[in-house]
């Protein structure tokens, strides 16, 4: 028997790759390093007590979308919610790209757009990041003008570089998305770590929509909820494309309890912006290159003159069970690891397995850099 063969356009797919090791330390997925508050838990096992289990849920999870609405001064109606933001984006391109059309990126940036664009059946088109991993708005004019994207794809803070956009470089690309019909997208996955939101740009006349998650800053990874603010009639065609009843009813309870947590929540960020930037220093201070960022990792280049590559730093600190994201061979990003931010101790872990590591290339004693002393 013949085994039915899947599309022809995925044969090249390869899907998606990120290493889940057994280690004491993980710094790979810019997961929250703590769960949320005792007070959450106990309130969303309150929340759950009178939980019909036996009926469909609420199909348009109205509730959460309320609130989530009013945590950011909108209506329901600018509300689409869905099983992580993964599953956001997923439902707008179903909607908004597909095959036929084309989906735009610029490069390097979160490998899941151009993924869930390739699954959809849209053709991809990227274009490249300057050596800073700033936006040369020139050339993301002409990739937009040649290409007439239906969706372009805009990460502030960029995962994985960190690279927070400006106010002028979003708006810029916003006409420029606009003036070929398309639809811009900013995925703020760490959007609270970030000085400033493109929350403020939207508008019912714009093409624009953003899109947020609970897996980071609410501590939630493991209930894989995220939503997006955007147009009443976008948001009206998610509604069209999504399956009935995704989102089940004890994560539309557990979003809607995280939302009573909001102080919480700031003070876990405030924290992680601390450590971000004590992290920033002490790499510094090793001799790294790093990167500014408004998010909860960092992305670094270890010490060139240690000649040590960037994959063998990651084996090395796998080896002292510290697992970090091994972007070394990923295109503009040669020798990179991106690490991310995690409690104070899980740092102090980070810091002496890569000064171990470094220390031992060049045969010397191990010794943190002077001035990282962590207390
Ligand atoms: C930029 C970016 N967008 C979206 C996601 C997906 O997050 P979620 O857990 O909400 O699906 C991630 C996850 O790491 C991310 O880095």
């Amino acid at each position: 028997m013949a085994r039915p063969r899947p599309r022809d356009d995925l044969a090249t797919l390869t899907g998606y790759h990120s290493p889940q090791l057994s280690v004491d330390v993980r710094l790979n997925t810019n997961e929250a390093p703590e769960a949320p508050p005792p007070a959450f838990t106990a309130a969303v096992q309150e929340a759950l007590a009178d939980l019909e289990w036996h009926r469909y849920p609420d199909r348009g999870a109205w509730e959460l979308r309320r609130a989530i609405a009013r945590l950011h001064g909108r209506s329901a109606e600018h509300v689409f919610c869905a099983n992580g933001s993964n599953e956001v984006l997923q439902t707008v391109v179903l909607a908004f790209a597909g095959a036929g059309r084309t989906v735009a990126t610029f490069e390097p940036t979160y490998a899941m757009h151009g993924h869930i664009a390739r699954i959809s059946g849209a053709t991809t088109v990227a274009g490249h990041r300057n050596e800073d991993f700033t936006l040369d708005l020139e050339r993301v004019a002409d990739l937009i003008d040649t290409s007439r994207p239906s969706v372009v794809f805009l990460c502030s803070p960029n995962n994985p570089t960190g690279t927070v956009e400006t106010e002028a470089s979003i708006s810029s690309v916003l006409a420029m998305v606009e003036a070929a019909d398309g639809l811009l997208v900013v995925d703020e996955a760490y959007g609270q770590f970030s000085p400033w939101s493109a929350l403020s740009l939207l508008d019912e006349e714009r093409s624009l929509v953003v899109t947020r998650t609970f897996s980071k800053t609410w501590a939630m990874a493991g209930a894989r909820l995220g939503y997006l603010l955007g147009p009443t009639w976008l948001v009206a065609e998610l509604d069209k494309v999504v399956l009935p009843y995704h989102l089940d009813a004890v994560k539309q309870r557990a979003g809607l309890v995280a939302l009573d947590f909001v102080e919480a929540m700031e003070q876990r960020v405030a924290a992680i912006v601390e450590e971000r930037g004590r992290l920033q220093v002490a790499l510094t201070a090793l001799g790294a290159t790093v990167w500014p960022s408004g998010a909860n990792f960092i992305l670094f280049r270890p010490p060139a003159e240690r000649g040590l590559e960037g994959q063998t730093v990651w084996e090395r600190l796998v080896e002292r069970s510290v697992l970090v994201r091994n972007t070394s061979s990923w295109e503009g990003l040669d020798g990179c690891l991106r690490v991310t931010v995690g409690t104070k101790d899980d740092n102090d872990r980070f810091l002496d397995a890569l000064t171990d590591t470094l220390d031992r290339s060049r045969g010397a004693p191990t010794s943190r850099p002077p001035g990282t002393e962590t207390g």
